[in-house]
C-alpha cells in the first residue's frame, strides 16, 4: 500500500486497476482485503481529520465494526454479525422514483413511479446488511463510536454521507429517495418485470472472471432482499474479480446492472 499526497487529495498510484473516479481519502487496490481499504477506519480517520490520531489504540480493523465478546447487538440492526458500532437511529426514506416534494406532501411508499415493481415499506426496508451500513453513512452517527465510547468524528462529504440527517426534518431524516432502491423482495418484481433476471439463474451473459457471484440470490439478503450488500464488499475481500468501489461485479460497461436488468 503506497500513498501519495497531491494538492490536499489522495490518488492511487497502484495497479491501474483502481479507478481514479470514485478515489476517496484512502487509496487501494480492489480485492485486497479490508485492511488495505478504505473501511480500515484507522488510515481513514487521521487523515480525514488531519493528522490527529484518533484510530484504535491498538491499530485494530475489525473492532470499528466487530467484537468477539460483549457486542453492541441490541439496537434496530435485525442482522447483527457480533456487531460492535453504535448503530443509526433514523428512519428512512424509500426510494419512490417520484419527486420528493410530491412524495411529502403526501408521504405514502405506495404512491410510487408507474415502472416501479418494487414495494418497499419504510419500516423494514433497512433489513440486514443496510442498517449497519448506515451506520455510518447516515452522516450523523459518529465513524469512531465503537466499543459503547462515543466517537467525535461524523464526516459530512457526500462521498461518505448517503442519507443526510434533517433532509426533512424529525424522524423522517434518513433521504434514501434519490438511491438505487434497496429493501424490497426481489423475487417478487423479477417474477412481475420481464426486464429483471430470474435471482436462481446461472448468470452467464456476465463474464465470470468480472464477477464474484453465479447466482444474483447470492447478493441478496436470505436469498431474496436487496440491499446495499447486494452491489457492495464491505471487506474488498481479496478476489481478482473484486471492483471499486467496493463493488461485487465490475463497473466498466455497467456490468453490476445488467447483472440484474435485461437492457
Ligand atoms: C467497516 C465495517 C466493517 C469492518 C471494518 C469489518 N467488517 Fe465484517 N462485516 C461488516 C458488515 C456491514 C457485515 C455484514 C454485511 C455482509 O454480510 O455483507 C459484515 C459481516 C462479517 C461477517 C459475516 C458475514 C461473512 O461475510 O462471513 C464476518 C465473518 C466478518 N464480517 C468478519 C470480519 C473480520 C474478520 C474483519 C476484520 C479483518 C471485518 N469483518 C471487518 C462490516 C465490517
Ligand atoms: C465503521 C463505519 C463504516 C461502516 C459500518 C461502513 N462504512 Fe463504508 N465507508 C466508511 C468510511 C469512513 C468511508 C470513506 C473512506 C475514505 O474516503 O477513504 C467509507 C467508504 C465506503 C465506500 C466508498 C469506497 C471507495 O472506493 O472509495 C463504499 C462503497 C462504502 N463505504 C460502502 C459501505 C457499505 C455497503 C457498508 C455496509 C455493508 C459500509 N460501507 C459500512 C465507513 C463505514
Ligand atoms: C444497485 C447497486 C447498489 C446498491 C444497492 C448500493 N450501491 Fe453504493 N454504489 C454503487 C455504485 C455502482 C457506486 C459507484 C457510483 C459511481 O460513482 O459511478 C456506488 C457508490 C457508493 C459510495 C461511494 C460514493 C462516492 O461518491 O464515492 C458509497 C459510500 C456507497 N455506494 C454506499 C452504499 C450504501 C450505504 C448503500 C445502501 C444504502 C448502497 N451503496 C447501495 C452501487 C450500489
Ligand atoms: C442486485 C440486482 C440489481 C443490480 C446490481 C442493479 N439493479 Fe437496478 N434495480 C433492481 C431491481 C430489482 C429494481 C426494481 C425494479 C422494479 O421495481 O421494476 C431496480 C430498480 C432500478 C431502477 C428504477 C426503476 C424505476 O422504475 O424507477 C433503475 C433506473 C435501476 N435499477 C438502474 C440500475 C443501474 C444503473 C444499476 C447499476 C449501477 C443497477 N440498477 C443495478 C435490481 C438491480
Amino acid at each position: 500500500m503506497k500513498l501519495n499526497f497531491i494538492a490536499g487529495i489522495f490518488v492511487t498510484v497502484l495497479a491501474g486497476s483502481a479507478s481514479l473516479a470514485f478515489a476517496g481519502l484512502v487509496s487501494y487496490s480492489p480485492g485486497s482485503g479490508v485492511i488495505s481499504s478504505p473501511h480500515n477506519m484507522n488510515l481513514y480517520l487521521p487523515l480525514a481529520t488531519g493528522g490527529a490520531n484518533n484510530g484504535d489504540n491498538q491499530q485494530q480493523v475489525c473492532k470499528f465494526c466487530h467484537t468477539p465478546h460483549n457486542t453492541l447487538s441490541t439496537g434496530q440492526a435485525s442482522y447483527s454479525p457480533l456487531w460492535n458500532h453504535t448503530q443509526t437511529t433514523q428512519n428512512f426514506l424509500p426510494y419512490v422514483g417520484i419527486e420528493e416534494g410530491d412524495y411529502m406532501t403526501e408521504p405514502d411508499y405506495l404512491d410510487k413511479s408507474a415502472s416501479l415493481q418494487a414495494v418497499i415499506d419504510p419500516a423494514d426496508m433497512m433489513d440486514g446488511p443496510s442498517r449497519l451500513c448506515m451506520s455510518c453513512h447516515d452522516g450523523t452517527t459518529a465513524i469512531d463510536s465503537y466499543s459503547g465510547k462515543m466517537g467525535s468524528f461524523t464526516p459530512t462529504s457526500n462521498h461518505v454521507v448517503l442519507a443526510p440527517d434533517g433532509a426533512f426534518g424529525g424522524a423522517n431524516g434518513g433521504n434514501l429517495m434519490d438511491d438505487h432502491p434497496i429493501g424490497f423482495s426481489y423475487g417478487k418484481v423479477a417474477a412481475l418485470d420481464p426486464y429483471i433476471h430470474q435471482p436462481n439463474a446461472n448468470i452467464s451473459w456476465i463474464p465470470a472472471g468480472d464477477r464474484k457471484c453465479t447466482t444474483i440470490s447470492e447478493l441478496l439478503y436470505k436469498g431474496d432482499k436487496l440491499t446495499c450488500a447486494s452491489c457492495h464488499d464491505v471487506h474488498n475481500t481479496a478476489n481478482a474479480t473484486a471492483a471499486a468501489p467496493l463493488l461485487r461485479v465490475k463497473l466498466d460497461g455497467s456490468k453490476l446492472c445488467l447483472t440484474c436488468h435485461d437492457k
